[in-house]
């Protein structure tokens, strides 16, 4: 990180701003918001400079600089059209440790101006670390547009309650329980609409109820891997909970995204490495509930296609325990369409089957008479090591060996491999590109689309391709 972003307390203190044109105006202002002592030395003033001094906001030096200017003095800022005057109050201003910002130099700026949301008393700053200054503006106009203006309003209002919250919950955890219970109850809407006196009665009220702690699960799809195929509503509620309960499938980057001080579980879940069983996950999901925490369950791709997300919530009715749940991109859909393949297409598949390549044990066998049918697409989750027995299935059903397919693997992931070729050769292609768990399996004429469409792995330079087999039978 090169600079810190920290919040300063100006009030009162002495700043100097050397230069009197346009520029210095632009930072006396910014000081002035901060209701900082400025003091602004250079042998011109502009007029808003001189009428601010008339109101005794600010002190003008009419001199050029010189470095007792620089006495007592805790941020400087040179904003003169004079290298060597800028240079020298930077260098003279860093010898004492002062921190200095020349206007436009950012390797001669030891403190930089970020830009800026403001919800006062809720601040956002941004800084591309003199970077790209345009990009910051750019990330700015976004989170002003994502940030109502209640959000000031609606801090000011809970500021003023923190010391009665405090009396009220002796614990960290439960302060921050009723403070989720805040926000996501009519208080907020009631600040919205300018009903603060509403608000304020309401919060009297939650703050007098008598509170147990409810808790709750959230069964969280998060997508195959990549970070933005998150839903808002999956973020927020990652950002809610007080346990995260995840699986192996769940990309690191997605992980990163949850709250910073939750509790994370990790329940396993890789094939044939099932950390943690199945039932002990679904009763570790109720007691955690049970003992008013809220709870994130999340899973890669979406909870209820191959994630045993069924299973858990079946479980979680059954204790009477309260869930919601989010529905995630599943890797049929997030897969195919990074490596550039329609799931149907007019001219090739009228139907698709989600398939799995790992039956319970004793399960039923698969219906290879209506998975071999010509003009419809099979994803297949969970195949890589069923390849030899789904490939041959497939060809004694009478799918043609000459039918595409593709092998993703760790679709939508910075990693993501494409391998294509046709059925006949599947498990061959398999083996000879050693692909590693999570891949998908797209068997039908849409996968021969992933040559003219491919755009992700394209871009990222990590596509691979199979080469010609020669030897398969
Ligand atoms: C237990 S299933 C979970 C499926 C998940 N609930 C979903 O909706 O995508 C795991 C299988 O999903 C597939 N899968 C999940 N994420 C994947 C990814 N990023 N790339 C390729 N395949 C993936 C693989 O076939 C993997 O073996």
């Amino acid at each position: 990180m090169q600079y810190l972003p920290i919040f300063t307390k100006l009030d009162n203190k002495p700043v100097l701003v050397v230069g009197g044109g346009e520029v210095a105006l632009r930072k006396c202002r910014a000081f002035l918001k901060a209701r900082a002592d400025v003091t602004l030395v250079a042998p011109w003033f502009c007029e808003e400079l001189k009428e601010h001094a008339h109101n005794d906001e600010v002190t003008l030096i009419d001199a050029y600089f010189e470095e007792t200017h620089l006495d007592g003095k805790i941020l400087i800022i040179a904003a003169t059209d004079n290298d060597e005057v800028n240079n020298t109050v930077f260098e003279l201003a860093n010898a004492r440790n002062v921190f200095v910002n020349v206007v436009d130099d950012q390797p001669k700026c030891t403190f930089i101006f970020p830009s800026i949301v403001d919800r006062n008393p809720i601040t956002i700053a941004i800084s591309s670390a003199g970077t790209a200054p345009v990009l910051a503006r750019r990330l700015r106009e976004k989170l002003e547009a994502l940030i109502p203006q209640h959000i000031g309003p609606l801090a000011n209002l809970v500021g003023g309650f923190r010391h009665k919250v405090k009396q009220r919950f002796k614990h960290f955890a439960d302060r921050r329980q009723f403070w989720e219970g805040v926000f996501d109850s009519s208080v907020v809407s009631k600040v919205q609409t300018g009903d603060t006196h509403g608000a304020e009665q309401q919060l009297e009220k939650m703050l007098d109820a008598k509170v147990e702690p409810e808790g709750e699960v959230y069964v969280v799809g998060a997508g195959p891997g990549d970070p933005e195929l998150l839903t808002l509503k999956a973020l927020q509620l990652m950002q809610q909970a007080d346990v995260v309960v995840y699986d192996y499938l769940v990309s690191d980057e997605i992980m990163e995204l949850v709250r910073r001080d939750a509790d994370l579980i990790c329940v396993g879940k890789r094939l044939g490495d099932h950390s943690v069983a199945q039932e002990d996950t679904n009763q570790m999901l109720v007691d955690l509930a049970q003992q008013g925490k809220k709870v994130c369950r999340i899973k890669g791709g979406d909870p209820f296609i191959y994630g045993r997300g069924g299973e858990e919530v079946q479980v979680l009715a059954a204790n009477n325990v309260n869930y919601q749940i989010v529905p995630g991109i599943t890797a049929a859909a997030g897969c195919s369409a990074y490596a550039g393949i329609p799931l149907t297409h007019r001219d090739h598949a009228q139907a698709i089957q989600f398939v799995t390549g790992h039956c319970k044990k004793g399960g039923q066998e698969l219906n290879w008479q209506s998975l071999a049918q010509k003009n419809q697409t099979l994803a297949i989750y969970m195949g890589v090591i069923k390849s030899p027995h789904i490939q041959a299935e497939l060809l004694k059903h009478g799918r043609e060996a000459t039918t595409p397919v593709a092998i993703i693997e760790n679709g939508t992931r910075k990693n993501q491999r494409v391998v294509t070729g046709q059925l006949d050769q599947l498990a061959q292609l398999i083996e000879q590109h050693q692909i590693i768990s999570p891949a998908l399996l797209i068997i039908g004429e849409v996968a021969s689309l992933h040559d003219q469409l491919h755009w992700f792995g394209e871009k990222a330079q990590i596509s691979s391709f199979a080469q010609p087999l020669t030897d398969v039978a």
